[in-house]
């Protein structure tokens, strides 16, 4: 582990749930980071908070990075001057909220104060770069950065270049990604919804056709996915399912190429995500979570201990 000096300087711009993910993960990778955000208490309240998950997870022996807890909390400060932040600074995480005009107004001006070197990366979930970067004279030096939340516990960062984005620019945050441990994937032109998303909305939307024409209840339908794909999408993909589902890919085409057509030729329209399914969908779904804060936090507590064991599996069997 090289030492947090030697490790170069983060900023973070915007101290919400991916700003604090990204803080972490960064310190976890012997990065020095300096977090921003319009609202002061914001930062304070991230500080408290990254301090008590780092012990937590230190206790349970998930603490990712070979530094301990004090030691990675002790490279993460508050910062009240952005200029001051980014200088010398190796790579800027914007985390702000969603919003497109929000966004070019804090690129706009971190545009003005960054020098030719450092890597300007925003976290948006699916704004398209030649939006975001329109016009910045450092145009070159942007990218995408799409983490999946929990961003801790799930590794998976799509990298996604503006057209004018330099290769150098998508070579290093991708080198940074895997040096914090985290899988980077090059989207390399931009589409609407990235990859993780086009493919969440396609399981998304057939599996809503399948509860609304009345083919399997909300309840089953998560089943066909957390106990049959699931499992083994947690560790290959569906293409490399297909290659081990026959003799090899060229098998598997042959043998179910026109089973799939046949059936992907009844897939229906666009789920208008409305009326009745909702109701019948969210009814089921508050049997098994009912939907005030407490019992979605416990859930989504629960949801994280499964990720961080899967996880510590997952580098078990990748090093098998
Ligand atoms: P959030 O609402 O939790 O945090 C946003 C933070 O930005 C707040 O602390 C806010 O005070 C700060 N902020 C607002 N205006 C600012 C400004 N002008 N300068 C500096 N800070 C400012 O939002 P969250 O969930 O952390 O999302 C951030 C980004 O990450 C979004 O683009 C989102 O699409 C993306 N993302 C979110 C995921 C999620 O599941 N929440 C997953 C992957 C990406």
């Amino acid at each position: 582990m090289a030492s947090p000096a030697a490790a170069g300087q983060v900023v973070i711009v915007g101290s919400g749930l991916i700003g604090r993910s990204w803080a972490m993960l960064f310190a976890s990778g012997g990065f020095k980071v300096k977090l921003y955000d319009i609202e002061q208490q914001q930062v304070t309240d991230a500080l408290e908070n990254i301090g008590k998950e780092m012990k937590l997870l230190e206790q349970s022996g998930y603490l990712k990075g070979s530094l301990g807890a004090e030691e990675q909390l002790s490279l993460i400060s508050a910062c009240w001057n952005i200029q001051e932040a980014v200088e010398g600074a190796v790579h800027i995480q914007e985390c702000v909220p969603e919003n497109l005009e929000l966004k070019k107004k804090i690129f706009a001006q971190l545009d003005q104060i960054i020098d030719d070197k450092v890597v300007l990366s925003s976290s948006s979930s699916c704004l398209l770069p030649s939006k975001l970067f329109a016009g910045l004279a450092h145009v070159k030096q942007c990218i995408v950065a799409h983490p999946v939340n929990p961003p801790y516990f799930v590794p998976l960062v799509e990298l996604v270049p503006h057209p004018e984005t330099a290769p150098t620019t998508v070579a290093r945050t991708h080198a940074l990604m895997q040096k914090i441990g985290q899988s980077p994937v090059r989207v390399l032109k931009e589409v609407d919804g990235f990859a993780l998303n086009r493919l969440q909305y396609a399981v998304i939307s057939e599996a809503w056709r399948l509860v609304e024409e009345g083919v399997v209840s909300p309840s089953d339908l998560d089943l066909v996915m957390s106990d049959g794909l699931g499992m083994r999408y947690a560790f290959i993909g569906p293409l490399e399912t297909m290659h081990l589902n026959a003799e090899g890919m060229l098998s598997y085409c042959d043998r179910y190429g026109e089973g799939m057509k046949r059936v992907l030729k009844t897939f229906g329209p666009i789920p208008e995500f409305a009326g009745a399914t909702v109701e019948k969908v969210n009814q089921a779904m508050c049997v098994k979570v009912p939907d005030d804060p407490e019992h979605l936090a416990a859930r989504r507590k629960w949801r994280d201990e499964c990720l961080m064991r899967l996880a510590t599996l997952k580098s078990q069997m990748q090093s098998q």
